[in-house]
């Protein structure tokens, strides 16, 4: 009693148990429910993914039918979700809508929010997952001033998005499948990462009590900053800032300068200290997209081919194990497909909202504490109350 294990950013405290995902940094490792990333990547796809991480097997032939039939059918938004788009200013950041919009889902659900009831979770997990992309695209839609575009049953999960995404109601261009699929492994590859912040804050939220759909708002929240899923919007930024490959070497000496706060954004990971495993993947997707698109020349992927490059053989970045991570790759195939920057992060958003609700439910599942961290106090010992008129 008395004493505390002080730790300032968790960097060696277990918050819990979990049998989701399990990560090995030194190693490059990692895998949900014991299947490692590359396979489920090379072999799966995301919705299969979703129910690995929310069952903990993988589904036979006639449960992903099943499953994909329910995530499907809830992909529609009520109609008065759609009138609070119009409260939103055409340039609100699509990340400011997103935590907006999600925890006012919980307003719609009255009739599942019992936490205590596991078929109410399970209905909550789908609707957050079959709703996520239809969101989101809401969100770019707003942003241009078009109408929304409906979701379509007849399309999978990752096409459905990009319908909704670039189809308009007078040109609704079919989805170029090899686009289709690295949008796939995106969701897929985001779809858990263990403890990190933003699930952390979800189960922190959710050991109040709290209902499903404020628990994502709040990770929604967490994940927006650039030391976190914000890092894909940031590359860009930075690729952008960067300009030429004649100004990389500035920006590099820059992020090697210690009394310089600038980083190479895309770059390190907490937990990988090897290659981040799902880079690997992503870095493949990326290289089928660029040739896919013709764009193998494109000036700012150029830039980042290059960093990535001189990353890789520099020596202040191997000694520090800085590797370009999963959202340097992703932030380049999305740059690539059309999407603008400040969706970035909601995609990812998109993809992690099943490791997010899957970690919840464990929780709920297997029984809680409400979460209170204890802290070191420094600041005054007791004092005298002076009153305010012989206050200096
Ligand atoms: N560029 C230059 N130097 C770096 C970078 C970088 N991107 N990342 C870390 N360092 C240096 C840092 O200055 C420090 O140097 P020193 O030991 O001399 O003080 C050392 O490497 C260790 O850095 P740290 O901040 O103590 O490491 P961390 O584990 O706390 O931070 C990180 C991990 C991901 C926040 C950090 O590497 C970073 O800021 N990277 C850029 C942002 C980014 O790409 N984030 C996405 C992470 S992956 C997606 C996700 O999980 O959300």
């Amino acid at each position: 009693k008395g004493y505390f294990t002080y730790d300032p950013g968790f960097v060696s405290t277990a918050s819990c148990e979990s049998k989701i995902t399990y990560i090995d940094g030194d190693k490059g490792v990692l895998m949900h429910r014991g299947y490692p990333i590359e396979t489920l990547a090379e072999k799966s796809d995301y919705l299969e993914t979703c129910y690995l991480l929310l069952h903990g097997e993988l589904p036979s032939a006639a449960e992903y039918e099943e499953f994909k039939g329910i995530i499907t059918h809830h992909t529609m938004v009520h109609e008065s979700i759609a009138r609070f788009f119009r409260g939103f200013h055409y340039d609100s950041h699509p990340m400011a809508m997103m935590c907006g919009i999600v925890g006012a889902l919980s307003a719609f659900y009255h009739d599942s929010l019992d936490i205590s009831n596991p078929e109410h979770r399970l209905i909550s997990a789908h609707r957050l997952i079959a709703k996520m992309p239809t969101l989101a695209a809401m969100c770019y839609k707003h942003s241009q001033g078009q109408p929304f575009m409906y979701p379509d049953n007849n399309l999978g999960y990752a096409e459905n998005f990009l319908h909704m995404m670039f189809g308009t109601p007078c040109d609704d261009p079919k989805v170029n499948p090899v686009i289709a699929r690295a949008m796939d492994r995106i969701f897929l590859l985001h779809a858990d990462h263990e403890q990190n912040a933003s699930t952390s804050t979800v189960r922190l939220a959710g050991s109040s009590g709290a209902n499903p759909f404020a628990c994502i708002a709040a990770g929604i929240a967490t994940l927006w900053g650039p030391a976190h899923g914000g890092a894909n919007e940031a590359v860009l930024s930075m690729l952008e800032e960067i300009g030429d490959e004649k100004n990389i070497d500035a920006y590099v000496a820059k992020a090697k300068d210690k009394n310089d706060p600038f980083r190479l954004m895309g770059f390190g990971h907490r937990v990988y200290k090897n290659f981040d495993p799902r880079a690997k993947v992503m870095k493949e997707t990326c290289d089928e997209v660029l040739t896919e698109l013709g764009l193998e020349n494109d000036p700012l992927l150029k830039i980042a081919k290059r960093l990535e490059q001189i990353a890789l053989e520099d020596e202040y970045f191997i000694q520090k194990k800085l590797y370009p991570n999963v959202d340097f790759y992703s932030g380049i195939i999305m740059k690539a497909i059309g999407i603008p920057t400040d969706m970035f992060t909601v995609i990812f958003a998109t993809g992690r909202t099943v490791g997010w609700i899957a970690h919840w439910h464990e929780m709920i599942s297997e029984g809680f504490k409400i979460g209170r961290p204890r802290q070191l106090y420094t600041g005054s010992v007791l004092r005298e109350f002076e009153e305010r008129d012989s206050r200096p």
